[in-house]
C-alpha cells in the first residue's frame, strides 16, 4: 500500500507537513504560503492563477468570502467560444479544469479529529467521515472547495433527492451520481414490463432504478457497480426502502452471473476520459462501459428478454459519437432494436443560454432503447 500525500508549508519556526486529501487525486501544491484575513483578494487571486497555495489561518467565513471573490475575477476573463461542438466541449473541459486547479489553491487545515482550527468555522466531522472514513489521527490539509463540496455532500445525503416515480425520496452519497435530473427514471417508471419474475441493473449508482424496479413487483433484482461508494450508498437506500429481501447489490464489473428477462443500464453518457475519480459516473473513456454493456448483453438475457439502454444523445450533439456508431454498435453485439421511448430534458441547464454548451444542451434527448438478442 503506498502511503498517503503529504503537503509542506513554511512557518515561523521552521517547515510544517501534514497529511494531503484529494478526492479529486489532486496532487499537493509544491507552493505553499500562509494566509490570513490581511491577504487582498487581489493578491489570493494573483497567487493561485501562478500555482501557488494559500494555508488558510484567519477566520473560516472570511476564507469562503476569498474564494467568492477570486471566483469573480475568474469569471471576468474572456472565455473562449469554439467554432464547433467538439471544439466548444475541449474547450469547456479545459476551462473547467483550470478553475478547478485555480480554485482548489485556498487551503483548509483539518485536525486528527476532523475539525477546522480556525475562527468561526463550521462542524464538518461527520462530513468528513462521510467522505473520508474514520479519522486517522492526524492533521490534514484540504482545499476549502473540496471541503465545501463534502459539505454540500453531507446535506443531500441528509435530505435526500425526491423521485417521484418511488414516491420515496433516495439519499445520494458522496461522488456516487446522484438522479437529480429525473427523467430517465421516468422512462424506466413507465416502459411495460418484459416480466415480473427477475432483472439486473447494471452500474445501480444510488440504487434509484432497482428500486423502482421493486416497486413495479419485479420479484429479484440482482444491482452491480464497481464503485465501493457506490454499493454501500445502494445498499443503504435499498434497506430504508424495505427492498432489502427483493434485491441483491454485488460488486460486479458490469454483469452478474446467470441471465435475466430483463437487463437495464444507465451508464455514463459522455465517450471523454474522466478528470477526477467523481468523474466516472458521466464520462465513460472509449465508450467502454456501453460496449461492455451491449457486447454481453445478449448472452445474460433470457430466451426473449429485453435489455435497456438508458442514454442521452448529448454526446451526439457534440460530435463526440453518431447515431449510426450506436447503432452498428448495437448491431454488432447481435441485438436488435425492438422499440425506443424518448424524453427532453428538463433540468433548468437545458434552457441556461449562458451555458458553454447550450446548444448542444437544447437539443439533447434521452432515450430507453428495449433491445433483443437476434
Ligand atoms: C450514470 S451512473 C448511473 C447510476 C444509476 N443507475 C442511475 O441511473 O442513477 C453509472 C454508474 O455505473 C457505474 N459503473 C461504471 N462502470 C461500471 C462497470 N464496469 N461495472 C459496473 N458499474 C459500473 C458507476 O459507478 C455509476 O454508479
Amino acid at each position: 500500500m503506498t502511503s498517503p500525500a503529504t503537503i509542506t508549508w513554511p512557518e515561523a519556526d521552521g517547515p510544517r507537513t501534514a497529511r494531503w486529501r484529494s478526492e479529486a487525486a489532486v496532487p499537493p501544491p509544491r507552493r505553499v504560503v500562509v494566509a490570513d484575513d490581511r491577504t487582498t483578494a487581489d493578491s489570493a487571486y494573483r497567487l493561485a492563477c501562478e500555482g501557488t497555495a494559500l494555508l488558510w489561518n484567519g477566520d473560516f467565513q472570511n476564507a469562503r468570502q476569498l474564494l467568492q471573490a477570486v471566483t469573480r475575477r475568474l469569471e471576468r476573463k474572456p472565455r473562449k467560444h469554439g467554432e464547433t461542438p467538439i471544439d466548444a466541449f475541449n474547450l469547456h473541459r479545459q476551462a473547467q479544469s483550470q478553475r478547478a486547479r485555480t480554485l482548489g489553491m485556498i487551503l483548509i487545515p483539518l485536525d486528527a479529529a476532523y475539525a477546522i482550527p480556525l475562527r468561526r468555522a463550521p462542524e464538518v466531522q461527520q462530513a468528513c467521515i462521510e467522505t473520508y472514513g474514520p479519522s486517522t489521527d492526524e492533521p490534514s490539509v484540504v482545499s476549502l472547495r473540496e471541503l465545501l463540496g463534502l459539505i454540500g455532500a453531507h446535506e443531500w445525503r441528509k435530505k435526500g433527492v425526491e423521485i417521484p416515480a418511488l414516491g420515496e425520496r433516495i439519499h445520494p452519497h458522496y461522488g456516487v451520481f446522484s438522479p437529480v435530473r429525473g427523467e430517465y427514471v421516468d422512462l424506466v417508471a413507465h416502459t411495460p414490463l418484459p416480466s415480473l419474475n427477475k432483472a439486473f441493473d447494471i452500474g445501480t449508482g444510488t440504487g434509484v432504478l432497482a428500486a423502482l424496479l421493486a416497486k413495479r413487483g419485479v420479484k429479484k433484482i440482482v444491482a452491480t457497480d464497481q464503485d465501493p461508494r457506490a454499493l454501500a450508498c445502494a445498499r443503504e437506500n435499498l434497506t430504508r426502502l424495505g427492498y432489502d429481501q427483493q434485491v441483491d447489490v454485488v460488486r460486479a464489473d458490469l454483469f452478474p452471473e446467470g441471465r435475466a428477462p430483463l437487463v437495464i443500464c444507465n451508464p455514463p453518457w459522455v465517450p471523454a476520459r474522466p478528470a477526477s475519480p467523481i468523474e466516472y459516473a458521466i464520462y465513460d473513456s472509449e465508450s467502454r462501459m456501453l460496449l461492455g454493456f451491449l457486447d454481453g448483453l445478449a448472452e445474460h438475457l433470457s430466451p426473449g428478454g429485453e435489455g435497456w439502454l438508458i442514454m442521452s444523445d448529448f454526446a451526439e450533439h457534440l460530435g463526440l459519437r453518431t447515431r449510426e456508431w450506436l447503432l452498428a454498435a448495437i448491431e454488432k453485439a447481435g441485438l436488435t432494436v425492438v422499440g425506443r421511448e424518448d424524453i427532453r430534458p428538463r433540468h433548468p441547464k437545458s434552457t441556461d443560454e449562458n451555458d458553454a454548451l447550450h446548444t448542444a444542451r437544447k437539443a439533447e434527448m434521452t432515450s430507453l432503447w428495449r433491445l433483443k438478442a437476434r
